[in-house]
């Protein structure tokens, strides 16, 4: 053991090495394996970019349809999985739908902890990819009180979604390609973010050398917190809040004043502009020319234009952050805010399960077991019930 420091939250302890994504917050700079997020977003697609994050490299054309052939036949879950879905309460919540499972999974697959088996560990990470939107949209459909919908796999992967969620007759669902190009994008800036609560989370509880399938529902749990996942819901619930472009200038004083905080601005890392919000505001345009504009953006764009001027914001270098603007397009989709953490699980799958692999292979990775500094008492003589 060298000297033990004390770093709440681990803010400057790096807690692995990573060669998966790269990011410099002063430069708004985001990178997987080396592409920039930009040149992601304009010419690749979410499950391409799911094999360069799991493989370290972008696939030569055969291996991208084989890539997508594993996971278009992975798509469907055993039927008792849907049963045990269609066991919750009405209301429940779609992310603890999604997270019991995703838990649920391992006791289907039990030969997953064989964790350094390489062939059953393919497996696993074709399967957690393939069935993720599966899953999703049976929660989806289960909180609408909808019949579930089967994967359909003539469909990609961001119409077969689509389908899943909101086909409604017999008929074959036709996704409006506008609205599969935007999700792919909405899925490829998700992807990962390095060290995040929920990477963190699937690291140290995947160190124990537990199945996949566990430790990825303990980074769906980390996800589920309002403070991790949770910020796009806040941001929509803050411009309906505001509700016309009148208020603006009352709700900034509150701000600056410290009563609340102006959602979707700022981040821990990025102190420059986040460069997903950048990509996610031209996607804004691209869905609403398919489902109309959301009567919220002119408000969002009203309050972006005026903290990028004020004082208060430029000196404390807050900027519009990815859930600034993804949840106006999840609202146009006619997503229920409870499913907009489940959108961000989906994609960050490729992310959650990159990490685990990399962690897994990683031959100076001990068990997470991080020390503390003791605050309580010290050596006490035990007292019997009836003396205290
Ligand atoms: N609105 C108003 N003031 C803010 C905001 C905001 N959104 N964010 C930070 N500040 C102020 C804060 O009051 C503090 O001011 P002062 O120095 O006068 O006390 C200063 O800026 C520094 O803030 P901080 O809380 O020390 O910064 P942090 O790095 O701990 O917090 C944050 C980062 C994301 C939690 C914070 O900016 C925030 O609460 N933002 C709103 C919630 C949000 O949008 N979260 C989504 C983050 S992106 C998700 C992802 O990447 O997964």
């Amino acid at each position: 053991f060298g000297v033990m420091t004390y770093d709440p939250a681990f803010m400057n302890t790096a807690s692995c090495r990573s060669a998966i994504t790269y990011l410099d917050g002063e430069a708004g700079v985001l990178e997987y394996r080396g592409y920039p997020i930009e040149q992601l977003a304009e010419h690749s697609t979410y499950l391409e970019v799911a094999y360069l994050l799991v493989h370290g490299e972008l696939p030569n054309q055969k291996q991208l349809d084989e890539w997508t052939h594993e996971i278009t036949i992975h798509t469907f879950v055993h039927e008792n999985v849907r049963s045990f879905m269609q066991g919750f309460r009405y209301d429940a919540h779609p992310m603890g739908m999604l997270l019991a499972s995703v838990g649920a999974l391992s006791t289907f697959y039990p030969d997953a902890n064989k964790i350094h088996d390489p062939e059953t560990r393919y497996l696993q990470i074709i399967r957690l990819i393939a069935k993720m939107p599966t899953l999703a949209a049976f929660a989806y459909r289960h909180n609408m009180g909808q019949p579930y919908v089967y994967p359909d796999n003539d469909l990609r992967y961001p119409g077969n979604f689509l389908s899943m969620l909101f086909k409604m007759t017999e008929l074959k669902y036709e996704p409006d390609p506008r609205l599969e190009r935007a999700l792919d994008v909405l899925f490829i800036l998700h992807a990962d973010h390095e060290q995040n609560c929920s990477t963190s989370a699937v690291r140290a509880v995947g160190s124990s050398q537990v199945d996949p399938y566990s430790a990825v529902a303990a980074g769906i749990a980390a996800l589920y917190g309002p403070l991790h996942g949770g910020a796009n819901e806040q941001v929509l619930r803050m411009l309906r809040r505001i509700g016309t472009k009148e208020n603006i200038p009352d709700f900034m004083q509150g701000v600056k004043d410290g009563k609340e905080r102006l959602m979707g601005f700022g981040h821990r890392v990025y102190k420059n502009y986040d460069p997903r919000a950048k990509i996610i505001k031209k996607a804004c345009d691209d869905v609403f020319e398919v489902t109309g504009v959301n009567p919220l953006l002119e408000i969002a764009l009203e309050l972006e234009k005026i903290a990028l001027e004020d004082e208060y914001f430029v000196k404390r270098k807050l900027y519009p952050n990815v859930d600034f603007y993804s949840g106006l397009i999840y609202e146009a989709l006619h997503m229920p805010v409870g499913m907009f953490t489940v959108l961000f699980a989906i994609p960050r799958t490729s992310g959650w399960i990159s990490q685990w692999l990399e962690m897994i292979d990683d031959k100076e990775q001990k068990i997470a077991r991080p020390r503390q500094i003791y605050t309580g008492e010290r050596e006490r003589e035990y007292v019997p019930l009836d003396k205290r």
